[in-house]
């Protein structure tokens, strides 16, 4: 039984070393933590997840929605693709992904398609100095889960390039995820920020936000700004809180 119980708190303190050393490597080496940032979201990126595609292609980016020349923001590894490959509507696509490690992912996605009729092009600038891009060019952007991993006061700046680049009544269309409600959940509001030092590194800088603020900010520049609570159909049960919505320039 002594040596049972030696051997169980051995391993798990050995397991607790080496996350711990794993974690601090992350922290501390900005290649590395981008290279298996862009693994581990292409491995929790499916698109055989009836719910989670649900929203992405059928709730925020249906055909009828997303028009004309499209800009994606934070693109990643392509998890959207599966929504937009077919859309007849669309007459370009650029991805802005600043993380070029996911390129690789995202243009094996594209390759797996032999029906998009437009042209695609990633570039890695950051979403917020879009210098490529001209102003008023723009129809559709489109925007998911992004936000958190852009450090303030950056995000406010992202959302002014946006309206820049959009043509007059162009929409931008987001999800995101955000920080619990302290008092309507306070659990999950304080698990948040308890693993929030340790999220942030394996999620290369993701934070929880209240990410509303940032378009509450906006109402005075865009003609629309329009959100709704949401609950994410994610596995992990302090990533439920979401918005969903629009943003007309
Ligand atoms: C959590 S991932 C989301 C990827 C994908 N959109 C999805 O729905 O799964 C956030 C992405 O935003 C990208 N990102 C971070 N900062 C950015 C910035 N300043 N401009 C554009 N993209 C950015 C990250 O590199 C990362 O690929």
């Amino acid at each position: 039984m002594g040596r049972c119980v030696k051997f169980l708190f051995s391993t798990f303190a050995i397991t607790i070393a080496i996350l711990a050393i794993g974690i601090g490597y992350l922290k501390v080496d900005d290649v590395f933590r981008e290279q298996f940032f862009a693994r581990f979201l292409n491995m929790l990126s499916n698109p055989n997840d009836v719910a989670m595609m649900d929203l992405r292609c059928n709730q925020l980016l249906k055909h009828s929605n997303v028009k004309g020349h499209i800009l994606e923001i934070g693109s990643g590894t392509g998890i959207n693709l599966p929504c937009l490959h077919n859309n007849t509507n669309i007459e370009s696509y650029t991805g802005i992904e600043p993380n070029v490690h996911t390129h690789p992912y995202f243009y094996k996605l594209v390759e797996q398609y032999d029906d998009i009729s437009y042209n695609i092009r990633l570039s890695n600038d950051s979403a917020a100095d879009m210098k490529e891009i001209p102003s008023d060019s723009i129809d559709t952007v489109i925007m998911t889960f992004v936000l958190c991993s852009i450090p303030d006061p950056i995000p406010d700046k992202v959302l002014r390039e946006v309206h820049r680049i959009l043509k007059p009544g162009g929409k931008f269309l987001f999800f995101e995820h955000t920080l619990a409600h302290p008092e309507k959940n306070p659990l999950i509001y304080q698990f948040q920020r308890t693993i929030e030092p340790v999220w942030e590194i394996i999620g290369n800088g993701c934070r929880f936000k209240p990410i509303t603020n940032y378009f509450d900010a906006m109402k005075s520049l865009y003609s629309k700004v329009e959100y709704k609570s949401i609950v994410l159909p994610l596995p992990m049960f302090f990533v439920k809180d979401g918005v969903r919505g629009q943003l007309i320039k």
